[in-house]
């Protein structure tokens, strides 16, 4: 049983927090002077955290593939002057991004996936239901099919899986249906135009949801268009690479898929030597890679997700470079 992704759709709008930021810090430890690379940049406030705890020969890089996220954080994080660098792009192209600006080895990267409140408050971007706007949804906005796109192609046996697989959506059957229905009537490119079609197919079931009946299709929809799950495994990996010996890598996840990816990838890693225990040196030339800091993930604490309650499905995995 997959357990609950973040479902933003069932609170209002809040300002950004970030979410675990005290633990984050705490599992990264990054020194004075160290170099540090927020993948997920979003509002900047991990990246803001890292800037302040690498001090004032400390450098911070922060990716993000949403033009408008790039320009938020970097309007934020302006009084760090040229000690923050914010890359535009895919956070899975890290390693030639990171080339590209001249960086090498770090000491600390953070990850933290998923959609950033700028995203979801923001009726333009269609990610909201609690909104009418376009049926977008994606975090790069100039590239790649969107939401309607999706919904205007995908095949109900597609559509049925994707909302099984992303939403955890038991109505996902009735749901991919009645959108194919829908759609050869009239194309389905509104958020609101979409969440009534939801709400229609799961019909008297839908009541005895604590949610409303289209956050799952919302969820599982943005994860697609995003290909949110895709690459995890290689991402880890090709942060881990970029680590000097005792740097740290810190990832939080939101999706019980997102968390698997994370868990496994690091483990590999944690797990590669065969030889025997107590053999002075490796010898089997599998060194392992990585400690793992975190045998089970670090949660949100009640305090935390009684005042943010985007936190409360949060799960934080780090580990430290061998
Ligand atoms: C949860 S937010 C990060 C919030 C940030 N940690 C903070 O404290 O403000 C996630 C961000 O990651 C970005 N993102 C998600 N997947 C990405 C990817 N594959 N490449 C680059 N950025 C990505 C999203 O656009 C979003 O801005």
């Amino acid at each position: 049983m997959q357990s609950s992704a973040r479902l933003e759709e069932n609170v209002g709008p809040v300002p950004h927090r970030s979410v675990l930021a005290a633990e984050t810090l705490s599992l990264l430890e990054p020194s004075l002077g160290a170099t540090a690379v927020d993948l997920t940049l979003g509002a900047g406030g991990h990246a803001e955290q890292l800037l302040e705890a690498v001090g004032p020969t400390g450098r911070v890089f922060g990716i993000d593939r949403d033009p408008e996220a790039i320009a938020h954080a970097t309007a934020r994080l302006l009084r760090f002057g040229n000690r923050f660098v914010a890359l535009r792009g895919d956070h899975r192209d890290l390693v030639a991004l990171l080339h590209g600006a001249g960086v090498f080895v770090v000491e600390a990267i953070v990850a933290d996936l998923g959609i950033s409140s700028l995203q979801l408050d923001d009726p333009r971007r269609g990610f909201s239901f609690r909104f009418d706007g376009p049926l977008d949804m994606r975090m790069d906005p100039t590239s790649g099919p969107s939401a309607a796109d999706l919904l205007a192609t995908m095949s109900e046996a597609e559509l049925k899986d994707i909302l099984r697989t992303y939403g955890e959506e038991r109505m996902a059957g009735p749901i991919a249906r009645a959108v194919v229905r829908e759609r050869a009537r009239r194309p389905l490119v509104r958020t609101h135009q979409l969440s009534e079609v939801v709400a229609r197919a799961a019909g008297p079931a839908a009541r005895r949801y604590r949610i409303h009946p289209a956050t799952r299709t919302f969820q599982a929809l943005r994860i697609a268009v995003n290909r949110e799950v895709e690459g995890l495994e290689g991402l880890v990996a090709d942060a881990v690479s970029l680590l000097r010996r005792g740097g740290r890598l810190a990832v939080i996840s939101f999706h019980s898929l997102e968390d698997r990816a994370v868990k496994t990838s690091l483990r590999a890693m944690a797990e590669r030597c065969v030889c025997p225990p107590g053999l002075p040196v490796c010898g089997c030339g599998r060194e392992d890679l990585v400690r793992i800091l975190t045998p089970r993930p670090v949660t949100p604490s009640p305090e935390e997700v009684e005042s943010n309650p985007r936190s409360r499905s949060a799960r934080l995995r780090a580990a430290e470079r061998l």
